[in-house]
Formats: structure tokens, C-alpha cells, sequence
């Protein structure tokens, strides 16, 4: 059965980014390892995002491992990588059936082979699909995003604009965020999109990753709806 929609006339993002921060201090209060974490994580960001496709937005960035995070101890990395091997395709099939076309975005050659093949998997699967998306930041830093993107830019002898250099980001043809969230208590960006966050609201929660519900997603959006997006503007010119 359908389930409510949210308030009539709540204004919903079209892409929504997620930093999901806080699985191993879930995991530690409950006195289990951080693979509990992440695998409650994980089943998480798939409920968060059905729900978000079920509202209407269109795109879903989510940032799943940092270039930085390539530094845990690697029993830490490997579970996360277990959970990809083990649960990503069915879960990414869930979502993807509707026409979601899915992608790995960040230095995914750092990741082991196998790894490597499930994703493109994945991405081979859904790539006629345009429209919606999901983005799943994997060995991903935004400063190396925009340094690909400038060394991209350099091969072709092209002069950029702030347009097309925007083009030739991972995310190159979908909208910027109008809204990311960072759940676990921390207030930065930790090298997330940073290109693409010129113009993002920024909403941070309390609540460690595998908490954050449904509900709180739809506060989330009801607090984008409320916020006035002037660019630069003033109000009287809106
Ligand atoms: C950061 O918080 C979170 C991560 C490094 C992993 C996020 C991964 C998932 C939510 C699910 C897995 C998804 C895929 C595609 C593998 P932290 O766990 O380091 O939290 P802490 O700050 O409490 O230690």
C-alpha cells in the first residue's frame, strides 16, 4: 500500500546527498564491531532510499567511502567491501527496477577486482536509464574530482566555464544537491561534492546513520521547503 505522501505543497529537492556518518559509534554503544555498523548502514540507505524515489526526488548521492577512509584497517575495509560483495547487486536491483540508473563514483581502481566488477555490473545494467539516478561515492574526495575534471578539461584544450567545467564532474549531468545530510553529529563536508555544493542547504542531524529514519529524511525535506534559495539575490527580487 502507498504510503502518505508528505504535506501538500513541501517543495522536494530533485537530488538529495547523504553523508552517513556515525554506523561504528552506533555499533559501539550496542557493544558490536563496526561491521554491524555498516551493515545496518547499508539496509538504511537502501530504506532511505525507496523512500525518496517513493516522494519524488529524482537523484541520490550517497557517500559510502571517502579516499581518506582507504586508511582504516583494512578487517574494517574489508567488511565493507563483504557487504558489497554479498548484498549490493540484489539491493541496487531493488532499486534500480524502476529506472534508476546507478553509478560508482570516485577512484573506484582502488578498490579490489571483484569489487570493481560488481559495480560496473550494476552500472552496465541501468546505463539506458536516465532520469533518476543514484550515485554511490566510493573512494571518492571532491578535491580529486575537480582536479580529474581540470585534467580532463586540459587533454581536450578546452577553455571551461563554470558550466561545462560542472559537466565534466562525476555528476555532470544531473542537478546539483539542493539538499545534503549529514547524520552522526559532525557539521562539515569532509571533501563531499564540494563543487557541487555551492548552493546546497546543509542539514546535519544528530542521530547516528543507522537511526536515521524515514521520518527524519521527510523532516529533513520539510526544512529544505521552508528555506528561502535566494543565489544572491534579495527577497523583493525573488
Ligand atoms: C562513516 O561513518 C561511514 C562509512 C565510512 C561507511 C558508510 C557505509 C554505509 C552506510 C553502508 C555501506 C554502503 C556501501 C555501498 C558499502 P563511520 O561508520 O565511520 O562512523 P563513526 O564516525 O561513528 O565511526
Amino acid at each position: 500500500m502507498a504510503r502518505n505522501k508528505i504535506k501538500q505543497g513541501t517543495k522536494l529537492p530533485e537530488h538529495i546527498a547523504i553523508i552517513m556518518d556515525g554506523n561504528g559509534r552506533w555499533a559501539k554503544k550496542r557493544l558490536m564491531p563496526r561491521s554491524f555498523g555498516h551493515k545496518q548502514g547499508m539496509e538504511r540507505m537502501i530504506g532511505l532510499m525507496e523512500r525518496a524515489f517513493e516522494l519524488g526526488v529524482n537523484y541520490i548521492t550517497v557517500y559510502a567511502l571517502s579516499t581518506e577512509n582507504l586508511r582504516r584497517p583494512q578487517e574494517e575495509l574489508e567488511g565493507l567491501y563483504n557487504l558489497i560483495r554479498n548484498h549490493f547487486t540484489s539491493y541496487m536491483d531493488r532499486i534500480c527496477a524502476k529506472g534508476v540508473r546507478l553509478r560508482a563514483i570516485g577512484d573506484i581502481s582502488l578498490l579490489p577486482q571483484d569489487v570493481q566488477d560488481i559495480l560496473s555490473s550494476s552500472e552496465q545494467k541501468t546505463a539506458g536509464y536516465a532520469g533518476k539516478g543514484v550515485n554511490i561515492a566510493l573512494c571518492y574526495g571532491a578535491r580529486s574530482e575537480i582536479v580529474r575534471a581540470a585534467n580532463l578539461a586540459v587533454e581536450r584544450g578546452e577553455k571551461v566555464t563554470e558550466e561545462s567545467f560542472s559537466k565534466l564532474l562525476y555528476t555532470g549531468d544531473q542537478p546539483d544537491p539542493e539538499l545534503i545530510i549529514r547524520t552522526g553529529k559532525e557539521v562539515r563536508l569532509s571533501n563531499f561534492l564540494l563543487y557541487q555544493a555551492a548552493y546546497s542547504e546543509l542539514y546535519f542531524s544528530d542521530k547516528m546513520f543507522p537511526e536515521f529514519s524515514d521520518k527524519d529524511l521527510e523532516k529533513a525535506i520539510v526544512w529544505y521547503s521552508g528555506r528561502t534559495r535566494r543565489f544572491g539575490k534579495t527577497d523583493e527580487q525573488l
